[in-house]
């Protein structure tokens, strides 16, 4: 599978044929690489909450590319309200939508937002398991994610301020004990500055973990041992 950053907490995932955009900030966040009218072939938008820069361009970008919106049911009726001709996966906590052999799983994270909940997304595919954490802070279940799905990626914020920081996703990562780990939501705004390559240092020093730091714009290539 493929993993591209376009900074903050937006992610473009390839699996297969199958393209996968999470929480497409993109007009407004100063690290993206793109302008909203370059991205193209989107199966899936993922949206995790409905904080401004998480649902970002949500609504532009699915009416260009007629990808499907999967979010939490609550935030799914509303923007089908705001804007007709989307095509809304509207789910819950605990819920998984399967497309060929994808599986998306909407699990809960620690983020307080109105009206809708504060999410996470579990990719799980023959290519690995993709765990996007979503705006949170710590919290003890993500052992339990990492027992259940077997995440082989964690996606998790290291900025502080909105989220967890970085002793705190250090934590967060021995919880779920991932192969690989990549930070996001960090450097976008002055209050959630953050140097990745301490989130990097600690975590290589202290687990097993390997942490890969991305460049906005940045696409790695990630094939796990069977
Ligand atoms: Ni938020
Ligand atoms: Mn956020």
């Amino acid at each position: 599978m493929k993993v591209l950053w376009l900074g903050h907490a937006a992610f473009i995932l390839t699996i297969k044929d199958t393209r996968i955009l999470i929480d497409p900030f993109i007009s407004g966040n100063s690290m993206a690489p793109v302008k909203v009218s370059e991205i193209k072939n989107i199966d899936y938008i993922l949206v995790t909450h409905g904080h401004a820069d998480h649902l970002g361009d949500t609504k532009a970008i699915a009416l260009a590319t007629g990808a499907k919106i999967i979010t939490s049911f609550d935030l799914g009726s509303k923007l089908t309200e705001e804007e007709g001709g989307l095509n809304v996966i509207g789910m819950n906590i605990g819920g998984t939508y399967i497309h060929d052999n994808i599986r998306i799983t909407m699990v809960h994270s620690f983020h307080v937002t109105e009206p809708s909940p504060s999410t996470g997304f579990i990719i799980k595919s023959d290519e690995g398991c993709v765990y996007h954490a979503g705006d949170t802070g710590l919290f003890g279940d993500m052992k339990l994610f990492g027992r259940v799905f077997g995440i082989d990626v964690a996606i998790l914020p290291i900025g502080g301020y909105f989220t967890m920081d970085i002793p705190q996703a250090v934590e967060a990562v021995k919880l779920i004990n991932p192969k690989i780990a990549i930070p996001m939501h960090y450097n976008t705004f002055p209050v959630i500055e953050a140097d990745p390559y301490i989130f990097k240092k600690i975590v290589e020093e202290e687990t097993d973990t390997m942490v890969i730091v991305l460049k906005p714009g940045e696409e790695k290539e990630i094939i796990l041992e069977k």
